[in-house]
């Protein structure tokens, strides 16, 4: 219930107006988001990195509403892959669709995701593309197919364990060699397409790791530089990681061919435990001014993080 409302305010414009004006939301959203500028975020790279952790630099934004605005945020991606680039950086990039165009049209938003992958190419960079809402699916798996066809090995998908057709969708990008981010999925799906139950969640999220890994081992993707490998497993549940490892152990999976993502603020220690254990651990780094619904699918997933907000606005 509590999260349903989040989610829904996560994407109401009078609400993103109200919260953002209030000082104790920037300091609660800070702990997750990276900073508004570039800089803030590149220098906060440069320290994962030299934590040997890896990143994927996301640049906050989504549902653009005009045009001439999702051009405007990829140059801004594209700016972001310059700093990563200028810097040597060990990071890639996230970006979601609907901020360069999909909700718009879908050539418009094709052509800013090849602009993106054109300039990440250049500099040997790896561009995931996030997956949003259901309505958003099919374009979404669409455009990533459509960009390997076209040569671009540096794009992978991300895929919701929460949707029960994701075991037939995880099988077939691996097999088509697309790497892919395994996610339980942050957004409110009707029960028609998605598991209402947490458990049911989790039993698929193994699952499909399981699918993910075999597929590893059958096809194991030759990395370029520090790419991801076929499988990023995201969560930071102890639970699903430690299915992981002991899956990847048992079908004898070289640890680089498993990769562990978590979120920028999130589960630091055993971020940092399962690097110190051999395996490639990527931080998801967002930035920029538009952390409203970041922030609010965050307050969602853990109700102790919107007890930390509230209390800093009552306390204030
Ligand atoms: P779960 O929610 O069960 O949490 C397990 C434990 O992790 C909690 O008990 C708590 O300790 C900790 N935890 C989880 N969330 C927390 C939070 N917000 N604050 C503090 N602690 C927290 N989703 C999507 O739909 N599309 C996408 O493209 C992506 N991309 C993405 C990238 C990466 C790198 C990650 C890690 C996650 C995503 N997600 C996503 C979000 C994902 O779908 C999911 O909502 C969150 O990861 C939370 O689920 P967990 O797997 O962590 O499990």
């Amino acid at each position: 219930m509590l999260r349903s409302i989040l989610i829904y305010l996560s994407q109401a414009a009078w609400a993103r107006r109200l919260v953002m004006r209030l000082p104790p939301a920037r300091r609660t959203a800070f702990r997750f988001v990276a900073g508004e500028q570039l800089e803030d975020a590149l220098k906060v790279v440069a320290e994962l990195n030299e934590g040997g952790m890896l990143v994927t630099l996301d640049l906050l934004g989504e549902h653009t509403e005009d045009a001439a605005a999702t051009e405007q945020s990829a140059q801004n991606i594209c700016a972001a892959l310059e700093g990563i680039a200028a810097n040597q950086l060990r990071s890639g990039i996230s970006l979601k669709l609907t901020q360069i165009g999909l909700q718009l049209d879908e050539g418009l938003c094709a052509g800013n995701l090849e602009t993106i992958l054109k300039t990440a190419r250049q500099h040997g960079i790896f561009v995931r593309v996030d997956t949003e809402d259901s309505p958003w699916l099919e374009a979404t798996l669409g455009l990533v197919r459509g960009m390997q066809d076209k040569g671009y090995e540096n794009v992978g998908a991300v895929i919701q364990s929460y949707l029960y057709r994701s075991d037939g969708d995880v099988a077939a990008l691996a097999e088509e060699g697309i790497t892919i981010r395994l996610v339980k999925g942050a957004y409110k799906e009707p029960p028609e397409i998605a598991y209402p139950k947490k458990a049911d969640v989790d039993a698929a999220f193994d699952r499909q790791t399981e699918i993910l890994l075999k597929a590893s081992k059958q096809h194991p993707i030759r990395q370029k530089g520090d790419w991801p490998p076929l499988a990023a497993i995201a969560t930071h549940d102890e639970a699903r990681v430690r299915f992981a490892e002991q899956c990847a152990e048992e079908l004898g999976l070289d640890k680089q061919l498993v990769e562990f993502q978590m979120l920028y603020g999130i589960r630091r220690e055993l971020q940092r435990d399962l690097a110190a254990r051999g395996y490639p651990v990527r931080v998801y780094v967002p930035f920029g001014t538009q952390w409203y619904p970041y922030f609010m699918r965050r307050l969602a997933e853990r109700p102790a993080n919107l007890w930390f907000f509230v209390s800093n606005l009552v306390r204030r």
